[in-house]
């Protein structure tokens, strides 16, 4: 097997995307579990960009001890010099420094030739490495830089110290072939005794992860990549994506250092400090990526997983039912599913029941197990235990929103008012106020069942109460209510 470098730059190229930005307290926990994941080595920012920047590079090198910590720079002195400076604690480090190398950049970036950006770039790589030892260089834009001159380029680079050599597919623009050609030509026209080539794909034609792949195969042994594929414009590789790939097709006779397992969390926790929702049907961490909703394929699942299923869900870290009950489900799924909650039926019954959930997804598009405990008459007592009497609401624009609630715990009445950023907010702050307990939101989806102002809108609420999660829903055409009530629901899950 041999061995293929993962290089994340979440915190840096992913990073760069607006709304995105992280403190430094946020960029060590995401590079500590960078480093639990298995990555190779952090791309853990540019420090001459910002005070800010600079400073997590500093952190994240006190912080993480088994990968390498990279910092960026232009070819620059005194951005290499920042670099190295904020390199200073990293037990193990490496400097990326590197220069624009397509026409369009030799020309209306720096107004030079084609001579005179190699001179820079050799002159880059020398500088950095009186700092230190392993030095990455990206020949920027190379997606779109003749071959025959990029050879020049990673060869001098190398020459003069270079220990990898990036090729990044700047703009997104290359086809795989065309990308897999490049590190071919490159492997067969430079001396590679002393380097390794990187990859760096973007995402704007959708062909990062397939770009990656195709450097792979023809002989780059690092990919760069973010988790979940963040980055500017239409993103970088998801380190997901390659990862699995790689190890679904043993035939490579490639591996990664890449502890799976951890892959799928991680994503969740990027997902929310970034605020950068991952679409449902993304490869490998999407919501929908391994729920199966059409009969035929749940019904080959359910006999055996291989029929429809190319990598265990829990190899990633999903440990949750793949089947996602629609209107396009059998029995056979809704069978399972009651067994899996638990709920005992005879083939009447599930007739019965059938019938209603068809009725129910017609209206809604994803059933949910607390939609089927409804379905089946199953609601359990405890889910009555706190009862919401009522809900009162001030709130507009100009004015603080100011709730009241009223609840019925066992019997005994409560009362509690709080403010908040919004109608939400201030209600359920003041359910908190009454119940006492350290509960997370974790995901929060309103949806409307028809169209219309008048429509009713149904809550799913996901919480986090001592490291376990607790499901919510509630319907109400009036949406405030029905957060709240999703969220009692909730938490009669666990309040006894
Ligand atoms: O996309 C790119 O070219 C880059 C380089 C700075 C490595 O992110
Ligand atoms: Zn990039």
């Amino acid at each position: 097997m041999e061995k293929l470098f993962i290089f994340d730059t979440t915190l840096r190229d992913g990073e760069q995307v607006p709304g995105c930005q992280l403190n430094t307290i946020e960029k060590i926990e995401v590079a500590k579990n960078l480093e639990l994941l298995g990555v190779d080595v952090i791309e853990a920012g540019f420090p001459i960009s910002s005070p800010g920047d600079f400073n997590s590079v500093v952190e994240i090198s006190k912080a993480v001890t088994w990968p390498t910590i990279c910092a960026l720079t232009r070819a620059v002195e005194k951005d290499i010099e920042v670099a190295a400076e904020a390199l200073k604690y990293a037990k193990k480090k490496r400097i990326h420094t590197g220069i624009g190398t397509s026409e369009y950049h030799i020309k209306y970036k720096f107004n030079s030739t084609k001579e005179e950006i190699i001179e820079r770039a050799i002159a880059a790589v020398k500088y950095a490495k009186r700092f230190v030892e392993d030095i990455e260089f990206y020949a920027e834009d190379a997606g779109r830089t003749d071959n025959e001159y990029l050879a020049r380029v990673v060869q001098a680079v190398i020459n003069a110290g270079a220990t990898v050599v990036n090729i990044p597919d700047t703009t997104g623009y290359c086809l795989p072939t065309e990308y897999g050609a490049k590190i071919k030509y490159l492997i067969d026209n430079v001396d590679m005794k002393n380097a390794i080539l990187s990859t760096h794909c973007h995402q704007d034609l959708g062909m990062a992860t397939a770009n990656s792949i195709m450097g792979v195969l023809n002989g780059a042994r690092q990919v760069e990549v973010t988790v979940n594929g963040i980055g500017e414009r239409a993103g970088n590789t998801s380190l997901e994506e390659v990862v699995m790939a790689i190890k679904s097709h043993k035939e490579l006779n490639i591996e990664t250092n890449i502890n799976t397992q951890r892959i799928y969390p991680l994503s969740r926790m990027i997902s929310s400090l970034m605020n950068m929702p991952v679409q449902p049907n993304k490869a490998i961490v999407g919501r929908n990526a391994f729920a199966h909703s059409s009969g035929i394929h749940q019904d080959g699942v359910l006999k055996n997983l291989s029929t429809y299923e190319i990598i265990d869900p829990k190899d990633v870290g999903i440990d949750d039912n793949a089947i996602v009950l629609t209107a396009r489900s059998g029995r056979a799924a809704l069978k399972n599913r009651l067994n899996l909650l638990k709920i005992d039926v005879n083939d009447i019954q599930l007739d019965e029941i059938y019938k209603r959930f068809l009725d129910l997804a017609d209206k809604k598009k994803d059933i949910t197990d607390e939609d089927i405990l409804i379905l089946a008459g199953k609601e359990t007592d405890k889910m009555h235990h706190i009862k919401l009497e009522y809900l009162q609401v001030t709130s507009g624009i100009g004015i603080r929103n100011i709730a009241n609630v009223g609840l019925d715990i066992a019997g005994e009445k409560f009362e509690a008012s709080a403010t908040g950023n919004g109608p939400v907010d201030a209600a359920i702050k003041a359910v908190k106020n009454i119940i006492k307990r350290q509960t997370t939101i974790q995901e929060f989806l309103i949806q409307a069942i028809n169209k219309g102002s008048d429509d009713v809108g149904k809550v799913h609420m996901q919480l986090e109460y001592e490291g376990q999660t607790y499901y919510g829903f509630s319907a109400n055409t009036d949406i405030v209510a029905a957060s709240v009530e999703a969220y009692v629901n909730a938490i009669n899950k666990f309040v006894k």
